[in-house]
């Protein structure tokens, strides 16, 4: 294993009725609460009714940020921050999937901040300080709920970059897999992709010595395999959202890299295409990653081969190593084919005429990938093969 320091300080509020633990939470911080949302599905679902009904009782000075898109923009952090600053804002509260938190988390490092956010985006200077933010998780997919990560698309430049700071971590999370049941099946899907991609970037690794982590990787696979399918069927049975939600949430926490460096390429390429094209995340990665694990497969074969049999099981008798890996990431491919992900960039209307650029924008912190060093003709390669 690689040596580690393990430091999660969220608070995560697990299980149906879990919302009401929101009006003790919120009595350690300040009046002034801005309430981030997104485009509007928390006010269809009565989800925005019920936390603002216990702001109000709390006698809370309540703003609202709505409107934050699915891959959230620069713009809209900007306008947070300028309500932060202009209102004396205490306390932060996201209230929706992925792109919410990550918005919040941008406006709370750029509310403590002079100068522009995007140099705190962009690692050109660190954030030292953050206002305190908490989230009520509607959509499992990220795992933005129990990370200090945030990936922000500046839409000026068409660059969307992931970074992180410790300052951002959720003060406390409520996840009650009730608030889910109206996520919708295709964005049900791209949330199965995404927490799937979020074990496999982790489980390709060359950090020696590994074998408790590999194996809740190869559980949480298993148990996202064994359930997708049924909760596809019955997208309100209770059981299937909470073991979904559960592995969203174990997937990215910081449990899968305690002693293993994982790869990420994958997400690296994805954000490029997400960045010029503006797709759905875990549509992105649905299409790329059996394309990213074919080109790098002889990095290291026996891995392959372990997840082809473990996860997927494969028989491995009178095969190859290579033939069953290969198998493996067939059985992959199939099984979000059956989920109804998209498996091509054409899904997405994407052709050939802007690989220069995405590869370039993939490259724009350099030469990346802890299982594969990827250069950006690898990034080329693997765009193509995803036409
Ligand atoms: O905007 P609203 O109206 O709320 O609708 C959203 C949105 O259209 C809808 N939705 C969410 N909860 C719902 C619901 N619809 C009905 N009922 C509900 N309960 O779902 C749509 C997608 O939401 P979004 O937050 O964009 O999805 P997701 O959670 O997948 O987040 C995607 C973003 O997170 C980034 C991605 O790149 C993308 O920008 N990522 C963040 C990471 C992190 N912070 O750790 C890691 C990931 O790898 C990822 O890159
Ligand atoms: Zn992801």
């Amino acid at each position: 294993m690689e040596n580690f320091t393990f430091h999660n300080p969220t608070k995560l509020i697990f299980g149906k009725g879990q919302l009401s633990a929101l009006r003790t939470e919120l009595a350690a911080y300040g009046q002034n609460v801005l309430l981030v949302y997104g485009g509007g599905s928390i006010k269809r679902n009565g989800i925005y009714e019920r936390v603002t009904a216990i702001l109000r009782e709390m006698g809370k000075n309540v703003y609202e940020l709505s409107g934050v898109e699915p891959n959230p923009r620069l713009s809209t952090v900007n306008k947070g921050i300028e309500i932060c600053k202009r209102e004396n804002i205490d306390f932060l509260l996201a209230v929706g999937g992925g792109s919410v938190i990550d918005c919040t988390k941008a406006i709370a490092v750029g509310a403590h901040y002079d100068g522009d956010v995007w140099d705190i985006i962009m690692r050109r200077v660190k954030a030292t300080s953050a206002l305190p933010l908490g989230t009520v998780l509607t959509h499992a997919a990220t795992g933005s709920e129990m990370n200090n990560i945030s990936v922000i698309t500046n839409w000026d430049t068409q660059d969307k970059v992931g970074w992180s700071s410790p300052h951002v971590y959720p003060k406390f999370s409520i996840l009650d897999p009730t608030h889910t049941f109206t996520v919708p099946k295709e964005q049900t899907v791209y949330g199965i992709v995404d927490m799937m991609s979020h074990v496999l970037e982790q489980y390709f690794s060359k950090s020696p010595n590994t074998p408790v982590l590999e194996r809740f990787c190869e559980s949480i696979l298993r148990t996202i395999v064994e359930t997708a399918p049924k909760l596809l069927e019955d997208l309100t049975n209770y059981e299937y959202r909470e073991t979904i939600m559960y592995c969203g949430t174990l997937a990215l926490n910081g449990l899968l890299a305690m002693g293993m460096v994982g790869d990420w390429g994958t997400h690296r390429i994805e954000h490029a295409v997400s960045a010029v094209y503006d797709i759905p995340h875990g549509g992105g990665l649905a299409i790329l990653f059996p394309n990213w694990m074919k080109y790098v497969l002889d990095e290291d074969v026996s891995r392959f081969k372990q997840l082809a049999v473990r996860v997927f099981d494969v028989d491995p008798a009178g095969k190859s190593d290579r033939d069953v890996a290969l198998e493996g990431i067939e059985r992959l491919r199939a099984f979000w084919d059956s989920l109804g992900a998209p498996s091509r960039l054409a899904d997405y209307g994407i052709d050939d005429s802007k690989l220069e650029l995405m590869a370039e924008k993939a490259m724009i912190k350099g030469e990346f990938g802890g299982f594969k060093r990827m250069t950006k003709a690898d990034v080329l390669e693997v765009l193509r093969m995803s036409l």
